[in-house]
């Protein structure tokens, strides 16, 4: 990738997550991306569930979450496959589901699409645009692990977010930035948040 995206699709599904998520959208905030925003029903149940928002409804809880990322963003819902995302013509310059549910891995690598953040995941594809996954499940059967490698097949990138305990983290905070460093990366960003390697501490 030549250089970073300025315009960025973000979804977040109902996979586990969502600190990985804000972390994410905080980062591309402070680059100055224009981002345009999709909860997935059962994402708006997991990010007020995770961020302990004590709030449930979807605009209560994508306020909050836009809130805690310190962000703007273009927000559609789910089921508005009228939005401009969902349309080639006038899809952003890259896009990113995360956390990025079995379920929208598997509609996404099939191209069933059902709801905006598909869409955009299909769109993304089509188009030839950046798409980087942020998977969660665990253990993986074999049915996941297939459909990852049709999304990887089909040119999604793939970021398991799996923190790496090389760089030290002292932190939660420090094994989220990680992941979201990792995601940044995969993005076409130059990021400090996951430290390069350096070799062992003599
Ligand atoms: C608290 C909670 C955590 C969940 N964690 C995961 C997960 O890590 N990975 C996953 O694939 N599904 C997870 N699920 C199930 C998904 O939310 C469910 O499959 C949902 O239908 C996904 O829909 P979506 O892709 O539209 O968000 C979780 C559900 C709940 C309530």
């Amino acid at each position: 990738m030549n250089k970073p995206p300025a315009s960025l699709f973000v979804g977040v599904t109902g996979a586990s997550g969502a600190p990985y998520a804000v972390r994410l959208v905080r980062a591309l905030a402070d680059a100055g991306c224009e981002l345009t925003l999709c909860l997935s029903d059962a994402g708006v149940a997991v990010v007020a569930h995770e961020l302990e928002l004590g709030v449930t409804g979807r605009a209560e809880v994508t306020a909050a979450f836009l809130d805690a990322a310190k962000a703007q963003a273009h927000v559609y819902s789910p089921d508005d496959l009228t939005a401009p995302v969902a349309s080639g013509s006038n899809f952003p310059d890259a896009a990113v589901v995360c956390p990025c549910s079995m379920s929208a891995v598997a509609h996404i690598a099939l191209g069933t699409t059902r709801t905006l953040i598909h869409r955009a995941g299909d769109v993304a594809l089509k188009e030839g645009r950046p798409l980087v996954l942020v998977p969660r499940e665990t253990p993986l059967s074999e049915i996941h692990l297939a459909r990852l490698l049709d999304a990887r097949r089909a040119g999604a990138v793939i970021v398991a977010p799996m923190p790496g305990f090389y760089s030290l983290p002292r932190t939660l905070d420090d094994a989220i930035d990680f992941v979201a460093g990792k995601v940044l990366a995969a993005l076409g960003f130059e990021q400090r948040l996951s430290p390069p390697w350096e070799g062992l501490h003599k």
